[in-house]
């Protein structure tokens, strides 16, 4: 009550009554706000995924059956993952682009693992607006630039699965991935 009383007795001398009563306002809002953390605390926790859900976070790949030249098509996340084998010449092709014209200016190396140059792991899922862009599957249509190439407006993408030419802002996106083997990739 006398914090009260002393406010609109400040208020009413200005600008330095305002302030304080700013303060006694914020002091009153704080408590309960440390009450709500309290406990937000068990259900957040009771929330962590346990370790059967961390697994599906994660799956393994065999690469071995994947020749130069090839690539196929997996599913992490409920979403498509493209693993491509690029040949040599793929990679010839990629690292003689001028990175400095790219609309999403990267290297092959800043998109692959050293020493893995030819190991190519992308999402199979375009940057305008979504689809699976062609080009992982056997035949299918790799686009003026001989990576992927999206149909539903046009977007094309290089040997690295950088963007080239049509709408999509930026390169297929590259998942987190570790090698765990020389034929195995974790993804995730
Ligand atoms: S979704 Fe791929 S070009 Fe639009």
């Amino acid at each position: 009550m006398a914090a009260v009383e002393y406010s609109e007795h400040m208020d009413a001398h200005g600008e330095d009554g305002m302030r304080r009563r700013d303060f006694l306002n914020l002091g009153a809002v704080a408590f309960p706000a440390a009450g709500a953390v309290a406990l937000l605390y068990p259900l957040i926790n009771q929330m962590n995924p346990s370790a059967d859900v961390l697994a599906l976070a994660q799956i393994d790949v065999d690469i071995s059956h994947i020749q130069p030249g090839q690539a196929i098509k997996t599913i992490w996340r409920k979403q498509p993952v493209f693993l491509r084998n690029l040949t040599p010449r793929e990679i010839q092709e990629a690292n003689a682009v001028d990175v400095s014209t790219l609309r999403d200016p990267q290297t092959l190396a800043e998109r692959t693992k050293p020493g893995k140059e030819n190991w190519l792991i992308t999402m199979g899922v375009c940057t305008h607006l979504g689809c699976v862009p062609l080009g992982a599957g056997e035949g299918e249509n790799r686009g003026p630039f001989g990576g992927y190439f999206c149909p539903c407006h046009g977007s094309m993408y290089d040997t690295a699965a950088r963007i080239r030419q049509g709408p999509a802002p930026k390169n297929l996106e590259v998942p987190e991935y570790a090698f765990t083997s020389p034929t195995t990739v974790r993804i995730g």
